[in-house]
């Protein structure tokens, strides 16, 4: 915990007084944000009211905005009337940053402030959500973007943030709050909703300039939804995943799972709109629009390319983490030890609520799967063995992986996050050059809450 000396030298520069808004410090690039957690109500419709938690009173939260090589200092107050704490997820952080209670801080309390300051070493994609409770916490809209840029990058007329959250509402359009725990979520896909949402809104339009360039950067914030957007583009240009930008591919449709982020980029030409659709019911879904508005030169020849060519390491020295997956509904976990007791699944069930494990054992945010040496290579080899889905990700590192996520790609990406599909094995490539304990675990956050994580400690 802060000490409460560091705590009173810290004077917030300005107040955040509107949303987006950023309170810039002295100049030596450090960017600092004001952020509250509260119980605050929200409107998903007109002439409704619900209650959420949210960050600064809105959904998503605060768009944070730094550019790479900035110090991100926020200060954060713990207004809910309960512990909480944030993770900023993919960035490769200060161990001590990292926002997992009990293993890198102390929750915090309802009442207390922390600071999180870190470097930002990387451009890309990312986002920040709350770690405390997360199935419950996220659910109820504690989550925002983070975006950090690189100037390399500014050559868009627009770049917006795409946040889809699925959430699940009663019929008077108020959070469902009966089902939460539910172990037939937990057992199952996880909380699947029945409202989609893009920034906080249902179907929005967004106005954009005709003939101009666009980067679009998703984020799922779903707590166990898959989603998957297609255009009425024919095709769209794909540039970074999970905040990493990568040798651009072209595809009709991408998936995208609890906690991956995808960039696309693409032209207006001279379209007076385009849409963007959900398409893994039987009918798709309108999810936002963009309009165009003007009669803009055509700039159709401005070029880019600033993908990072990246190679996975030689695995000659690298040490192997097995993890047989199992668990869940219709699945073959017989028997589970959970605090060095084995127990059989159903008493796993009723008396512990734990129904998923990594190696026969139920895991939590204080198990160790491993021990590392910095800069060592390790391989986690998994094995989905179960009859669901899950979207693996590890804190503090990317990792590769030959992705079976796209179509006609059969390449390395480099995530922090991966969807694995029931059945599939693979393998994720770590450089452990991040010291400290690092979560690994599902994002379906029902599956991590009943047992699906645990951490890898590199010393
Ligand atoms: Cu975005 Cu531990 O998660
Ligand atoms: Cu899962």
């Amino acid at each position: 915990m802060i000490s409460r000396r560091k705590f009173l030298k810290y004077v917030p520069t300005i107040i955040l007084t509107t949303k987006y808004k950023s309170v810039f410090a002295n100049n030596n690039n450090i960017i600092n944000y004001k952020i509250t957690a509260k119980k605050s109500s929200f409107s998903f419709k007109e002439n409704t009211q619900t209650n959420l938690s949210l960050y600064n009173n809105i959904n998503p939260g605060p768009l944070l905005k730094a550019k790479i090589g900035d110090i991100l200092r926020v200060n954060f107050t713990n207004n809910l009337e309960e512990p909480t704490s944030i993770h900023w997820h993919g960035i490769k952080n200060l161990n001590k940053m990292d926002g997992v209670p009990y293993l890198t801080q102390d929750p915090i309390q309802p009442g207390e402030s922390f600071i999180y300051e870190f470097p930002l070493n990387h451009s890309g994609t990312y986002w920040y959500h709350a770690h405390f409770n997360s199935w419950k916490q996220v659910a109820k809209g504690l989550y925002g973007p983070l975006v950090i840029t690189n100037n390399k990058e500014n050559i868009f007329d627009h770049d917006l943030v795409i946040l889809a959250d699925d959430w699940r509402l009663n019929k008077n359009f108020e959070i469902d709050e009966q089902s939460f725990g539910s172990l037939m979520d937990w057992s199952h896909a996880g909380r699947i909703g029945n409202w989609l949402t893009i920034n906080g809104k249902k179907s929005p339009q967004f106005q954009i300039k005709q003939n101009s360039f666009i980067r679009l950067r998703f984020i799922n914030a779903s707590n166990a939804r898959v989603l998957k957007f297609s255009s009425s583009l024919k095709n769209v240009r794909i540039i970074a995943v999970d905040g990493i930008s990568i040798k651009p591919f072209y595809q009709e449709s991408f998936t995208l799972a609890p906690g991956q982020r995808i960039d696309i980029s693409f032209h207006s030409k001279d379209l007076s709109e385009v849409n963007f659709f959900e398409v893994t019911q039987k009918k798709s879904l309108k999810v936002f629009q963009l309009k165009t508005y003007g009669s803009n030169p055509n700039t159709y020849n401005k070029r880019f390319d600033f993908n990072s060519e990246y190679n996975p390491p030689s695995l000659v020295n690298a040490k192997t983490l097995k993890i047989h997956m199992q668990g869940g509904a219709m699945g073959n976990l017989a028997s589970a030890k959970i605090n060095g007791i084995e127990k059989d699944f159903r008493s796993l069930a009723m008396e512990e609520k734990k129904l998923w494990a990594f190696n026969r054992e139920i895991g939590s945010y204080e198990k160790s799967l491993l021990q590392i040496k910095r800069n060592e290579i390790l391989v986690i080899d998994l094995w989905n063995d179960t009859r669901w889905p899950h979207s693996m990700h590890l804190h503090g590192h990317h990792f590769f992986v030959k992705s079976k996520e796209f179509k006609n790609v059969n390449d390395y990406l480099l995530r922090d996050t991966y969807l694995m599909q029931a059945g599939e094995k693979t393998k994720l490539i770590v450089v452990a050059d991040n010291p400290g304990k690092w979560l690994f675990h599902c994002h379906m956050l029902e599956h991590a809450t009943s047992g699906m994580v645990a951490y890898i400690e590199v010393i």
